[in-house]
Parts: C-alpha cells; structure tokens; sequence
C-alpha cells in the first residue's frame, strides 16, 4: 500500500440484494453513515420467497433506496471511491439486479468494483461496532440460507469449521412456524411468542451430529409427528409454550456446538451473526454461557443481524485495503472465495 493510497478517505457505496432485502449503505473510512433498506412483504402471502417477485421488487427498490443512502450520508455520487456489491451466494435474479446496477454505477464513475461474499459480510457485521472483537474470533452465522462456525483469522482471512448438513438454523425457525401456521418469515414470530412461553413445556428432538456440524431436519419431522397427535386445537392452546420449546431446542443444538468450537480451538471471543441473531434466546444464551465460562461475546446490532448493506460495506472497506477489487465481467454467481 503507498503513502498516499493510506492518507486518501475512502468512500464506499454498497449495494444488498441476495434475497428479498434491497439495501445500500454508504461507508467512509470504516464507520457507516447510512444503512437504508427496504423489506418486501409481497412474499408473506405466499409462505416464502418467491424468486421472480423478489427480483422484480429490487428493480423498483434499488433507485430509491441507494438515493435514500446518499442523501441520509449527506453524500455526494463525485465522492464515491468504489462500489460494493453482494456477489453470492443467493437468488440469482436477486443478485443480478445489485450487480448490473453496481456495475453501472463503477462504469458511470470510473471507480473500482468490489464484489463480497455475502456470508463473510455476516460475520464481519460484527467490526461496525465501537466495541468490536479483534482477530481471531469465532463467530456463529446463522441465516435463512446458512449455518456455520467460522474461525476468523483476519477481516479477509475466514475459514468455516463447522456448518450444516442439511437444513439451516432460520429454515428449522420458519418451516416449524409453518407447521404452527404462523405466517412467513416465521422466525420472529415465534421469537414473540417465545417471550411468554415455558420453554421445558415440550421435548423435541436434539440431533447427535459429529464434529462441529448441525442437522435441524430432524426438529422439524419431530414437532410434526408430535403435532400430528394432538387434538386439532391444541396449537392455538398452547402456540406460547410450543415456540418457547422449538427455540430451546434450536438455541441449544447451537450453544453445544459453540462451546464445542471454544474447546477445540481455545478461542474465547465469540461472536454471532446473521438474521437468526437477532433472536433474543440466542442473544441471552450467548451472554449467559459467555458469563459462565468466560467467554468475551460480541452480538450486532438488530439492523445488522438480518440481510442489510452496512454489513457489504464494512466488507467491502477492508477489501478496498487490500486493493480487492474484481472485473466487470465478474459473474454474480461466482462463490467468492471467504
Ligand atoms: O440473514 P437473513 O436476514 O437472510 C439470509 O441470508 O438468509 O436471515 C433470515 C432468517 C429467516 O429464517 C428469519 O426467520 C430468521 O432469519 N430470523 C429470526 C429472527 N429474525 C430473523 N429467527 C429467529 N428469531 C428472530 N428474531
Ligand atoms: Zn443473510
């Protein structure tokens, strides 16, 4: 890196639009200075993400919601120093929206393109904070998509050593909030429903996997066969202790598995990531455990938790540090290497 490359502010525009978030985010010098994004509820009608909808949602959003972040950065386009954008893994008509109009805009301007891993951009979330864990740490990653440990060396030094063999931690939260006919994305839902819930009310299923690996599949055949038992109101009886015990279930299939990883690695900063974050049995499970075996925790803050720019960003920032940049003929779908 030369002298003047170092004493230069950087400013950085990044774009979010893996699944059905549009967000961007302007980021100078490491601090965010705005993070605006736009839900799409079109999709609670249908159970799911319903990919074309999606796709079409980010074209109307991205206009509006990168103007939105300028202008709350106060922000001119001329001061841009590159354009960041998520390049995978996600939907892919999601993803070419944000890389087609990041591209655009790194031609128009003449500025590098960087293109980040949107699950390395979960885990480096947790740099936005003041009080941010330093290298190494580890970090639970917990999204709709994906379950992980990762072992992180560096901001661009990333290894996973422990992930899911089938389905995720946010799938076993929404594909369960379905079989209690919450609506999607069920997670939260039964993060409300939790709050007043016993969580010992009911047992189900805790998967024995080797290593540092997950399985959720199971937890979600094991509350159907019980559930296909019951009288045909007793979920509308017992819906509070019912999300109670399906979180108690998760958080603790997830907590195992961390204290697992402090033990193999002797690593004791331990952080979280990823929509499933923002679930408040997961945040209090975390801080207890880490007061119990002197663990330092770091836990984002709720916008960064789910799918947002900021975390692009923030990524994106250290990549422009070590001059990270990528063609723009680079594939949205290419699995950026984290
Ligand atoms: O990271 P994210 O926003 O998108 C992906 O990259 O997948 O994660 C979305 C997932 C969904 O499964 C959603 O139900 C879950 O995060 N989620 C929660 C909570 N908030 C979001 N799960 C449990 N409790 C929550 N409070
Ligand atoms: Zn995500």
């Amino acid at each position: 890196m030369n002298a003047e490359f170092i004493n230069q502010s950087i400013s950085i525009l990044a774009i979010e639009s893996s699944c059905d978030e549009t967000s961007a985010s302007v980021c100078v010098d490491g601090k965010i200075l705005s993070n605006f994004i736009a839900n799409q509820t079109i999709h609670e009608q249908y159970g799911g993400v319903v990919p074309e909808l999606a796709s079409r949602a980010h074209m109307q959003n991205i206009v509006p919601v990168v103007h939105q972040a300028l202008s709350t950065a106060n922000c001119q386009l001329s001061t841009i120093n590159a354009i960041a954008f998520t390049q995978a893994p996600g939907l892919i008509g999601s993803l070419l929206v944000g890389a087609q109009f990041a591209k655009s805009m790194a031609l128009s301007l003449n500025i590098p393109l960087i293109g980040v891993h949107h699950m390395q951009a979960h885990v480096l979330a947790n740099l936005i904070k003041e009080s941010a864990p330093s290298f190494p740490f580890l970090c639970l990653t917990v999204s709709g998509g994906h379950t992980q440990i990762v072992l992180a060396r560096s901001p661009l030094d990333l290894e996973v050593i422990g992930e899911t063999i089938d389905d995720a931690a946010g799938e076993a939260f929404d594909k369960t909030a379905k079989l209690l006919g919450l609506p999607y994305p069920g997670g939260p839902l039964i993060d409300q429903y939790a709050r007043t819930g016993n969580p010992q009310a009911f047992r189900f299923a805790e998967p024995q996997i080797p290593e540092l690996n997950f399985s959720f599949s199971g937890l979600k055949t094991s509350v159907l066969y019980f559930l296909q038992r019951q009288s045909p109101d007793f979920i509308q009886h017992h819906l509070h202790d019912l999300c109670a015990s399906v979180q108690y279930t998760i958080v603790n299939i997830l907590i195992k598995k961390l204290k697992k990883a402090v033990q193999q690695t002797g690593i004791r900063q331990v952080c979280i990531a990823g929509g499933v974050s923002a679930n408040s049995g997961l945040r209090n499970a975390l801080k207890e455990t880490g007061q119990k075996h002197g663990w330092q925790t770091f836990i984002p803050a709720f916008e960064y938790c789910t799918d947002n720019a900021a975390m692009i960003a923030i990524t994106a920032y250290h990549k422009y540090l070590h001059q990270e940049f990528i063609d723009l003929d680079a594939s949205p779908t290419a699995r950026a290497i984290y």
